[in-house]
C-alpha cells in the first residue's frame, strides 16, 4: 500500500513560524505534525510513503526523514514547488503509483483513524473521509445520496450537508485523468474537491467513511494548541528519563533524556524535550516544551514552546513560541523585537 503525504503549501496563516520551514515540521507533543501522520500510516501497515515537497525549505524535510529507514518506512520524495493546489500536488505522483489504489493524507492534519486498509478497499474510483461538523460553511462538504457521494461543495452558504471532508483521501489512478483536464479555481489553485467532483460528473462512484470524534487541520496557531492538547491527552504516558531534583511531577509527564527539572512543579499531561532545563518554574497541563530549552522563574500552561527557546521570569498561557526565541521579563520597560503578523499581550 502506498501513502502520499502532502508536505507543501504556503502556510501563510502560521507566519512568522513558517518563514523558516514548512508548517508540517512544527513539533507538537514531541514530534512534527507530519511525523504523527507518517507513524499512523506505518502502524496501519502502509510502509511505502511518498512525500510531496513544497518550496519552503524542502531540504529540512529531507534532512529530518532521510530515506525513512529510521522511522520504519521507505520514503520517496517528489518536488511540487510552488503551491498550486492539492490536486496539482497529487498529480505529481502519477508516475510513482504502482498499486491500483493509493492514500493521500494532508501532512498538517491529525485524523485519529486506524482503519486505512479497509478505507483503501473501497468500490469505485475514490473514497473520502468525512466528519460531522457544527459549522459546515467553513469546510468543503459532501452531499450523500443512496450511500454514494453525489456532490462536493466548498464552504456552502446554505446548509446542504454537515459532513465535512477531513484531510484523508483514497484514489485510483483515474484521478490523474481528471486532474489533467482541471481548470484552476478562483484562487488560482487546482482543487482536490473539483477533481473528485470531476469523477462524479464522469459517472464514477465515490465512496466515503464517516469518522467519529475529534480531528484537526493545524493551519492556525489556535489549531496547533488544540492539536497539542489532544495529542498529549491521548498519547502522553508518564516517562521520566531526565533528571529531577526537588520537584513535584504530577501525572502523565514525559521528561526526555538529558533534561533537568529542578525546584519546579510539572503537572501533566505535559512534555519536556531532550536537554531542556526547567528551574524554579511551574509547567501546567497541556504544555509541550521542545528540545534544549531553558525555562527559569516562569509559569507556562496550555502552550507549545519549540526548540532552543529561553524563557525567564514570565507567566504565559495559550502561547506558541518559535524555535530559538527568547522571552524574558524586562525590568520596567518592555523591549520587543517582533516579526510580521505577530500578536503580543502583556
Ligand atoms: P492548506 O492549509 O489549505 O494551504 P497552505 O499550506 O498554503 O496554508 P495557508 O492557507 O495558511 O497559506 O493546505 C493543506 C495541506 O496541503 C497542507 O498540508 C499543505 C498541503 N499543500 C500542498 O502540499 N501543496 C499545495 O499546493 C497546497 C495548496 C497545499
Amino acid at each position: 500500500m502506498q501513502g502520499v503525504i502532502l508536505h507543501g503549501g504556503q502556510g501563510t496563516r502560521l507566519r512568522p513560524l513558517t518563514h523558516t520551514g514548512p508548517k508540517q515540521l512544527i513539533k507538537i507533543a514531541g514530534k512534527p505534525v507530519s511525523q504523527w501522520v507518517l507513524e499512523q500510516l506505518r502502524d496501519s501497515g502502509i510502509h511505502d510513503i511518498i512525500i510531496i515537497l513544497g518550496d519552503n525549505n524542502p531540504n529540512k524535510v529531507v534532512e529530518y526523514y532521510g530515506d525513512g529507514s529510521s522511522f520504519g518506512v521507505n520514503i520517496t520524495y517528489v518536488y511540487q514547488g510552488k503551491a498550486r493546489g492539492l490536486a496539482d500536488a497529487v498529480y505529481k505522483v502519477k508516475d510513482l503509483i504502482t498499486d491500483d489504489k493509493f492514500l493521500v493524507y494532508l501532512g498538517d492534519n491529525i485524523v485519529p483513524y486506524d482503519r486505512f486498509p479497509s478505507f483503501l478497499s473501497f468500490k469505485g474510483s475514490a473514497s473520502i473521509l468525512l466528519a460531522k461538523v457544527d459549522n459546515p460553511n467553513r469546510f468543503g462538504v459532501a452531499v450523500i445520496k443512496d450511500g454514494k457521494v453525489v456532490k462536493l461543495v466548498e464552504k456552502p452558504k446554505e446548509k446542504i450537508s454537515d459532513l465535512a471532508l477531513v484531510g484523508v483521501y483514497a484514489f485510483t489512478k483515474e484521478i490523474f485523468d481528471v486532474i489533467e483536464n482541471l481548470k484552476p479555481s478562483w484562487r488560482g489553485e487546482l482543487e482536490i474537491t473539483d477533481a473528485i467532483q470531476g469523477l462524479i460528473d464522469r459517472g464514477r462512484e465515490v465512496d466515503y467513511r464517516i469518522i467519529d470524534g475529534w480531528w484537526k487541520d493545524t493551519g492556525t496557531p489556535k489549531d496547533i494548541l488544540e492539536a497539542n492538547s489532544f495529542l498529549l491527552d491521548r498519547y502522553a504516558e508518564r516517562k521520566i528519563e531526565g533528571e529531577v531534583r526537588e520537584s513535584s511531577i504530577d501525572g502523565r509527564v514525559v521528561i526526555e533524556e538529558g533534561a533537568l527539572v529542578e525546584n519546579s512543579t510539572i503537572r501533566g499531561p505535559a512534555f519536556i524535550g531532550k536537554g531542556s532545563k526547567i528551574v524554579n518554574s511551574y509547567i501546567g497541563p497541556f504544555t509541550s516544551i521542545g528540545d534544549n530549552c531553558e525555562v527559569k522563574n516562569s509559569e507556562i500552561e496550555y502552550s507549545v514552546i519549540l526548540d532552543n527557546v529561553k524563557v525567564d521570569g514570565v507567566s504565559m498561557m495559550d502561547s506558541l513560541i518559535g524555535n530559538n526565541s527568547n522571552v524574558v521579563k524586562g525590568k520596567r520597560w518592555v523591549k520587543l523585537i517582533i516579526g510580521e503578523n505577530s500578536r503580543v499581550e502583556i
